[in-house]
């Protein structure tokens, strides 16, 4: 199964603040081909510290997109927000294209979400939980109830009481739930909290499929980067309430195409023809190797074909891949030494 969503456009990416500068309205998208989500500079106060500040973010459609950050980022924060369940002290936000919290009935009833953990009757079997939920989301609600069970893989407990499920087994109960009413946008807060690694297996495999083979997105907030580099397509990074990066996965573990590694028969002399050009920073030989810094990924080809003209054999040319969690160590850091 491909990881990455295919055919997935990915518009206006990198967001900027040219509508608040300009004093235009701040979210103003027709609704249908609107982004799942879109805020821009939301905020958020409690007393006179800011728990979410000045968050800008995109959310493509028919992504799987992570909101990632440590404990108290302010992760859960926005997503509150985004649901209508706490005020924005200042900023915008759209669900669907939708903007929230004017709109929010409207946009909510195409959204599944699950804020902290979800809470079902431990006495009730799984199948007698998702009754009881199809009831109050309205007629024709409840024959979905077999679809989903089998969609989160719980049919062969579906008749056993909650109160004997696995935590990773009311996550997905939880995301059962969700699919009741057939969402567009699922918005989980931290669905791998807690869960073995079978069980985060699982939901990732879960989130793939409902992408995928569904064409839903689903936003998930979590403090695992590992988890979000495996699943998700797209990623924002929250440090102490701010974006700090965002966009696609491959640019992210990239960090932009920045490093380059070549491997040749001569370090020595490689360094020393490159050494001085404009393009390379940061030149150093490492393990018998070049690497260096680059402004665009392009000017590899240019390097390799320097090196070879001037008779260097090179054996191994690449952009140094760095995990998402190097790269967030990497972005948290430099910004408290910036502080
Ligand atoms: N109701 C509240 N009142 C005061 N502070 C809050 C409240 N909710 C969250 N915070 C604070 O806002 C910050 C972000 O919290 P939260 O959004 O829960 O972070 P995360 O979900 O990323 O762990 C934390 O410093 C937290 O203590
Ligand atoms: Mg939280």
């Amino acid at each position: 199964m491909c990881k990455r969503a295919s055919g997935v456009i990915l518009i206006g990416m990198r967001n900027t603040h040219a509508n608040r500068d300009n004093g235009g309205p701040a979210v103003q998208i027709a609704e249908h081909g609107a982004p799942a989500v879109q805020t821009v500079g939301l905020t958020k106060h409690f007393g006179h510290r800011a728990a979410v500040e000045d968050v800008s973010l995109t959310v493509p459609r028919g992504t799987a997109y992570g909101f990632l950050g440590h404990n108290g980022a302010g992760k859960t924060t926005l997503i509150r927000m985004l649901l209508g369940l706490t005020r924005a002290s200042a900023g915008s936000a759209t669900v669907l294209g939708l903007p929230v919290p004017a709109q929010r009935a409207r946009a909510l009833a195409r959204v599944g979400a699950i804020v902290e953990e979800p809470s079902f009757y431990p006495h009730l079997t799984g199948r007698e939980n998702l009754k009881v939920a199809a009831a109050v989301r309205g007629p024709g609600v409840r024959t979905r109830i077999d679809e989903v069970l089998h969609r989160v893989g719980l049919e062969n407990r579906a008749n056993d009481r909650v109160g004997t499920y696995s935590l990773g087994m009311r996550q997905r109960l939880g995301v059962a739930r969700c699919l009741l009413s057939d969402p567009e946008l699922l918005i989980l807060d931290e669905p791998m909290n807690g869960l073995d690694p079978g069980g985060m297996l699982d939901m990732r495999r879960m989130i793939r499929t409902l992408v995928e083979e569904e064409g839903r997105t689903v936003f998930i907030s979590s403090h695992l980067l590992d988890e979000v580099e495996k699943t998700c397509d797209v990623a924002a990074i929250i440090d102490g309430g701010r974006v700090i990066a965002q966009g696609p996965i491959d640019e992210l573990v990239s960090g932009g195409g920045g490093e380059l590694v070549v491997e040749c028969d001569d370090a020595e002399r490689a360094a020393g023809l490159l050494a001085g050009d404009t393009a390379v920073h940061e030149l150093r030989i490492e393990h018998g190797g070049l690497r260096m810094r680059l402004l665009a990924p392009e000017q590899a080809g240019e390097i390799n074909a320097r090196l070879v003209s001037a008779g260097v054999v090179v054996s191994r040319l690449e952009p140094v891949r760095h995990s998402l969690e190097e790269r967030f160590l990497e972005m948290t850091t430099r910004l408290e030494v910036a502080a």
